[in-house]
């Protein structure tokens, strides 16, 4: 649509709304199967669709690119971050570049730009390989794991030494449940008819205070023993110790755990998710898995950071896979003023939730998007693609800084780990999604690893 055609928030209609079903009825399906009503939702209302959710909320969904580019780029400034993060994981990640709006968002975007710039991200790509290299090499034969909870471990492990310089091996089980913690309750929030803000005392947000003190410890040790040591490594922590704002002021060290917690979890979380799910769909398509094995094989070494150009099928198959399964499966916004989206009066004070997974399949983008196909990534296909058809990492200002880290690592772990070993299914039962702020494989993926020959 033209600006000349664009109506004005007070001439605008409002988006169609879900009919049939009571107020109640929304809440339970957004709580009960919030992925099928997603894709659903991106079937039956293509463009954009408001539903009554619990008492006083108004949810819309938008499910085309076009619209969501909109949202998320051209119409940014109409919004901030919904709740589920900036209320809900606020007491995990406090006022850093995930959750801060604004000049706050922009001064602390700018001052961790050169930790993500090309040079800086290929120079972790050693350590990347050398973890993923350690992890394999010490898997037996036939010897069955948790793919899941393997991944999540290993890629802590690589954001903690590549951004912080920090062995963070030995706290990894605590941060996994802490963090699983804290995202049931902020999910739980969200679904729930009354929301009870994370500063009541109900037993669930005790629990949540607890893991949240469990993660502290762990930041603020960090941070004291660099502080003490007095050295600039070069590193992340380092520049966020340095930085100094207009007045010459350095960050609090509350400040500097909320930007370490923030880049800690969104560093880990969705890598592993995006690997499992990789893992998961290579082990269902063997024809897939054969051909990324030839490739990886013709190179006869371990990846380096140069070799990466020669293993285009391996990145495109980490691509497809976050296709399909998009660790950031929803991206939620709340607008500030009325806005229109489309020709749509999309009003103050909604939840607009922008529908990555149902974009990501759908039909007349993808064609058989079920299907597992990594060749949709070859060549320049993707370029060919509308803006916003394919958004793991989402669009616009806010879209992830990490978003060149992340790729690099999947490509690096993928080639390193699938040259050593192959991952079997311990069971033929589909694995289910559970949709948390990240999208997890519910209860991990049983596999059993074998070593290549
Ligand atoms: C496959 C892996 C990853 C995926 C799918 C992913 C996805 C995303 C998405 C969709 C957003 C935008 C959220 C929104 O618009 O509401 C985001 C933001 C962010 N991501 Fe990632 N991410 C990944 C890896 C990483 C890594 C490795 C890091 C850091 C090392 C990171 C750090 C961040 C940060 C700090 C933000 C907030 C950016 C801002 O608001 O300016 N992410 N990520």
């Amino acid at each position: 649509m033209t600006a000349a055609t664009t109506p004005s928030p007070r001439t605008a209609s409002a988006p169609p709304r879900l009919p049939g079903r009571p107020v109640l009825g929304h809440l339970s399906s957004f709580r009960n199967d919030r992925v099928g009503m997603l894709l659903r939702l991106a079937k039956t209302h293509p463009e954009i669709v408001e539903m009554p959710m619990g008492l006083a909320r108004r949810v819309v969904v938008v499910s085309s690119p076009a619209l969501v580019h909109e949202v998320l780029s051209t119409k940014q400034s109409a919004f901030v971050k919904a709740p589920g993060l900036a209320v809900f994981l606020r007491p995990v990640l406090g006022g850093g570049l995930l959750t801060s709006e604004r000049a706050v968002h922009e001064r602390q975007r700018r001052l961790l730009a050169p930790a993500f710039a090309h040079k800086r991200i290929a120079s972790y790509a050693e350590t990347m390989a050398t973890r993923a290299e350690r992890f394999a090499a010490g898997l037996e034969d036939g010897a069955p794991l948790d793919l899941a909870e393997a991944m999540m471990r290993l890629t802590f492990e690589i954001v903690g030494k590549t951004l912080f310089d920090a062995e963070v091996v030995g706290d990894a089980r605590a941060v996994g449940e802490a963090l699983t913690t804290a995202m049931e309750v902020a999910m739980g929030q969200l679904g729930s008819v009354v929301p009870l803000p994370p500063m009541i005392p109900s037993p669930q947000n005790l629990r949540y205070k607890r893991a949240v003190a469990r993660l502290d410890e762990i930041v603020y040790r960090i941070i004291r023993e660099r502080r003490a040591e007095g050295a600039d490594r070069g590193d992340v922590l380092s520049m966020l110790l340095d930085a100094r704002d207009e007045d010459g002021a350095a960050m609090t060290d509350r400040q500097v755990r909320d930007e370490a917690m923030t880049l800690f979890l969104a560093g880990h979380e969705t890598t592993a998710n995006a690997l499992s799910w990789t893992f998961y769909l290579l082990a269902r398509h063997p024809e897939a898995r054969a051909r990324m094995e030839a490739e990886l094989d013709a190179l006869d070494r371990t990846p380096s950071y140069e070799d990466l150009k020669a293993l285009p099928y391996t990145l495109a198959v980490f691509k497809e896979a976050m296709r399909l399964y998009p660790p950031a499966y929803v991206l939620g916004r709340k607008p500030v003023e009325d806005v229109v989206i489309g020709d749509r009066l999309v009003r103050k004070g909604s939840i607009v939730l922008a529908n990555v997974l149902g974009i990501h399949r759908r039909e007349d983008l993808w064609p058989d998007p079920e299907a597992f196909d990594p060749a949709r990534f070859l060549g320049d296909k993707e370029r060919q693609l509308p803006r916003c058809a394919y958004m793991p990492f989402g669009a616009g200002p806010r879209v992830c800084i990490g978003n060149h880290f992340a790729l690099m690592e999947g490509h690096v772990l993928l080639a390193t780990i699938a040259r050593r070993v192959r991952f079997e299914l311990r069971s033929a039962e589909p694995v289910e999604l559970e949709p948390l702020i990240t999208l997890r494989p519910r209860g991990g993926i049983a596999m059993r690893a074998h070593v290549r020959g």
